[in-house]
């Protein structure tokens, strides 16, 4: 069957690989749509893994229920990508997200497990969940991407009344931005660098007000219109300079909450996290209740995901999708792969 696989830097190449057969262990599904992540990003920047077929946020359908009696053949499902080892520390505490294997097999994310950037897949049984009839093949799609969003806010420990900077308004800063209102958060702002997704930001309704992080005013117009600073901040961009502007625009005592990731070295001036007082927490994933919290709240009509999907276009356009989503001009944050298109 045809995949999309990483080949070299910002370079897919549409390869054949051995469809999943059948062996009362995983369950086998048929993807339907598939979701393009930050973080699928990273590794098609860097061109590696070479190999790696990503996608591991999709909905898909049964064809082989493997030891998942309660499922049927055509169920329409989607799953948590992670591997967690389930008798660890982490996972005994109900964090597997950061129980030390939970990356090593991912879906979509490791070799040995293909993700949705193709036509059938191999899950673990204990991860897949299966969708209410009142979720689309799309909102399923996006239920990952959403459920990292309400990690980050509820590690972020959102009051009302909250002033909320979000670094990065990709589809994560989008969703944070979101659930942080809904939180109770008084004033919400987005930061960034490519303005026609900072201005989108505010037109979807998600943000309040967006900053240009390119401004050389940028940290004095925080100032002007929030005088003692963001009682919390999430960087949902991973680099240096977001991470420092959050540093710079939270108030003494706040909290900043790091969702962003980065294979480079993080430098900030460490002495504005010590002079504040500041909190700094990592937020990865989500745990299995916040997953299925996600498909709730979209099942009830809570949230609207489907404002944030931009495009959905066949397999073959993926290195196209790709390239939109990272020109730094274009406001698309998230693009899915439908693998029959
Ligand atoms: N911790 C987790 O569990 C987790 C899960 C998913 C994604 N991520 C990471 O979160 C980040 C966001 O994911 P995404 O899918 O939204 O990615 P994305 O690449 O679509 O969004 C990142 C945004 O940050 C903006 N940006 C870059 N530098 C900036 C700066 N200095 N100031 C303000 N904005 C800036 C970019 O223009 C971009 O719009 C990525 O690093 C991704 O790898 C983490
Ligand atoms: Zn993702
Ligand atoms: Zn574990």
């Amino acid at each position: 069957m045809k995949a999309a696989a990483i080949q070299d830097v910002k370079k897919f190449a549409i390869i054949d690989i051995p469809k999943p057969t059948p062996d009362n262990s995983k369950v086998i599904i048929e993807i339907i749509k598939t979701g393009i992540c930050g973080s699928d990003i990273h590794n098609w920047v860097a061109g590696n893994p070479k190999g790696l077929v990503m996608g591991h946020e999709f909905t898909g359908k049964v064809i082989d229920k493997g030891s998942r009696i309660d499922l049927n053949i055509g169920d329409r499902v989607t799953a948590l990508p992670i591997s967690p080892c389930g008798h660890c520390e982490a996972c005994e505490s109900g964090n597997m997200q950061y129980c030390s294997e939970t990356w090593t097999h991912a879906i979509g994310l490791s070799l040995d497990n293909p993700g949705g950037l193709t036509d059938t897949i191999a899950v673990r049984p204990d991860m897949v969940l299966k969708l209410p009839d009142n979720v689309t093949d799309e909102e399923g799609a996006m239920i990952e991407p959403t459920a990292v969003g309400l990690h980050a806010i509820h590690l972020a420990d959102i009051k009302v009344g909250d002033k909320v900077l979000i670094v990065g308004g990709g589809i994560i800063g989008l969703v944070s931005a979101m659930f942080a209102k809904l939180e109770g958060a008084e004033y919400v702002a987005i930061s960034e660098t490519n303005i026609a997704r900072g201005k989108k930001s505010v037109t979807l309704n998600v943000a309040d007000e967006f900053f240009d992080a390119k401004d050389p005013n940028f940290i004095k117009n925080i100032y002007t219109k929030v005088p003692k600073g963001f009682d919390k901040v999430i960087d949902c961009s991973g680099n240096s300079k977001a991470v420092e502007s959050g540093l710079m625009s939270v108030k003494v005592g706040g909290t900043i909450v790091l969702v962003g990731v980065s294979s480079k070295p993080i430098e900030f001036l460490s002495v504005l996290a010590v002079m504040k007082e500041l909190t700094i927490k990592g937020a990865i994933a989500y745990t299995k209740e916040e997953f299925k919290k996600c498909i709730e709240l979209i099942a009830n009509k809570k949230i609207d995901v489907m404002k944030f999907v931009d495009d959905i276009v066949p397999l073959e356009d993926t290195q196209k999708a790709y390239e939109r989503l990272t020109n730094g001009i274009d406001d698309a944050v998230k693009i899915l792969v439908d693998p029959k298109k």
